[in-house]
């Protein structure tokens, strides 16, 4: 079966799966079937008419997790990435820059499929629907168990911004609370989406 989502090359479903297959360990591939079906149910739930998109973008998001620190620093010199970038580390570089890497690898251009990978770690003040619907499913898929998990899979179908707002918040809470640096997207992404939180809270 082949996607029909126009992204700027067709991708065979089961040649897809093989090369996520050999490119991923057997967890990171159960995850990203998981946020596949996830994001297709969020798509159908909240009317993202290219269902097909959003599924791939589940099993795309992570394909370049496992990559080498070097490939991610040759990638950002290779197409001339901001440097500040090289400071980062693979929680960042798998979807900033492994947005890069897909393109070498399938041919793909949709800039809604790319853009939707590029920030699914780190979110946006200014998400799309499919950005969204990847950022959540990502969170709240099947194997996931963390504490709050449930409250996020609730907000997921009733609020959709503030699902978002629920994430990024306990993100940040738990970096913070790691005391490791946090991405600077990620401090806008949480302003820009608190207070949606807060009037859902009030609500
Ligand atoms: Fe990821
Ligand atoms: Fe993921």
């Amino acid at each position: 079966m082949v996607f029909e989502a126009n992204i700027g090359a067709p991708i065979n479903r089961d040649d897809l799966l093989e090369k996520l297959s050999a490119n991923l360990s057997e967890k990171r591939f159960l995850h990203v079937q998981n946020v596949a079906a996830t994001a297709k149910k969020l798509a159908e739930h909240w009317g993202y008419l290219a269902v097909e998109k959003a599924e791939l973008a589940g099993l795309l998001h992570d394909y370049a997790k496992e990559e080498t620190d070097e490939t991610f620093k040759d990638l950002i010199h290779k197409y001339k990435l901001d440097p500040a970038l090289l400071e980062w580390n693979n929680n960042i570089w798998h979807g900033v820059v492994g947005i890069y890497k897909i393109q070498e690898d399938f041919g793909i251009t949709d800039p809604e499929l790319l853009r939707a990978i590029e920030i699914h770690t780190i979110g946006s003040s200014e998400m799309g629907l499919l950005d969204k619907i990847l950022y959540v499913a990502d969170y709240i898929e099947d194997s996931r168990s963390f504490e709050g998990v449930e409250t996020a899979r609730s907000l997921a179908y009733e609020d959709l911004d503030a699902a978002v707002a629920y994430e990024t918040l306990h993100t940040v809470l738990f970096l913070a609370q790691k005391q490791v640096q946090i991405y600077p997207q990620t401090i806008i992404t949480y302003n820009a989406y608190v207070d949606k939180l807060r009037t859902k809270n009030r609500s």
